[in-house]
């Protein structure tokens, strides 16, 4: 069979147990299958597949049609401007969370230096794309799973920021060193009862750590809030990611711990999502 058929044969699986672009997810998993890019399925579409690659491209077929995502199959997801290696413990970079990355180089356009900390750093996508854009920045992410920091610290050297970069395993609660110019989060705020009604691929497959926000949605948001608070530099700016009825509640949140709101910013859907603030 060749590598075309044998992608037109895939597509047809998946399409059959109702996953969307079928056809794209197809040919990124026989890339991952034949261990080759897309440009050269493209270029190779005619030739021959042989039998232990088919083997493999098929079980990744099989498991996209059982939900698991792309992300977990291929170990990789673009965002912002790179490549990250993700593993079943990170959260896949969602393309909404690429307006934290814009709103934090429109408020540093003019900054030389900065200590930035990211609270929940996961895969390293939103910190270790700030480190990449601005020379001079240094970066502290911490997050309360091991294995999120040790994908961060492969995504570090991969991007070649590890030498401005400092991790630490700690819950956002235990945290207390240094202080900082910046700080980012996108912590989990999802209301725990709501888990189980998202999207299959992400409600199977995706961590509970990075998802589950408590009761209300909010129990690591106010954490997270509470310890900004603390640890950020007078004037400093803090840059959350929220969920998009989550405005009013975490607006007022922050206000009682002495920020003044800058902006609240939209998402690609038109949907609240990024609060920009300043430690007055
Ligand atoms: C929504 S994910 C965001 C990951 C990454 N920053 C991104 O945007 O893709 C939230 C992250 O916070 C971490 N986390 C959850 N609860 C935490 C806590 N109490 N203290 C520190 N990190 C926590 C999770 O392990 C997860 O990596």
């Amino acid at each position: 069979m060749n590598i075309n058929s044998a992608i037109i044969q895939g597509e047809k699986v998946l399409k059959d147990n109702f996953i969307d672009n079928a056809h794209l997810d197809s040919e990124i998993l026989m890339a991952k299958a034949i261990d080759k890019d897309r440009k050269y399925i493209l270029l190779n579409s005619n030739r021959n597949i042989n039998t232990k690659d088919l083997n493999s491209f098929q079980k990744l077929i099989k498991k996209r049609s059982l939900g698991k995502p792309v992300a977990y199959l291929t170990n990789k997801k673009f965002f912002w401007n790179s490549e990250f290696i993700v593993s079943k413990e990170t959260l896949i970079p969602r393309p909404d969370t690429e307006l934290v990355i814009e709103q934090v180089l429109k408020l540093t356009t003019h900054k030389k230096k900065l200590n930035i900390l990211e609270i929940g750093i996961g895969s390293g996508c939103i910190l270790l794309s700030i480190l990449r854009e601005r020379k001079n920045f240094y970066g502290t992410g911490i997050d309360i799973s091991k294995s999120c920091l040790n994908i961060s610290k492969l995504n570090a050297i991969k991007l070649k920021v590890s030498s401005k970069l400092k991790l630490y395993k700690s819950n956002v609660d235990k945290f207390t060193l240094g202080k900082y110019d910046l700080i980012i989060s996108n912590p989990p705020y999802i209301k725990n009862y709501k888990l189980k009604y998202l999207e299959k691929d992400v409600a199977e497959f995706e961590p509970k750590l990075a998802l589950d926000g408590g009761i209300d949605g909010l129990s690591e948001i106010r954490k997270v809030v509470k310890k900004s608070s603390e640890l950020i530099k007078k004037s400093g700016k803090f840059v959350l990611e929220i969920g998009f009825d989550q405005k009013n509640k975490v607006t007022n949140l922050l206000k009682e711990e002495g920020f003044y709101i800058n902006s609240i910013n939209k998402d690609l859907a038109n949907k609240d999502r990024c609060i920009v603030c300043t430690k007055i």
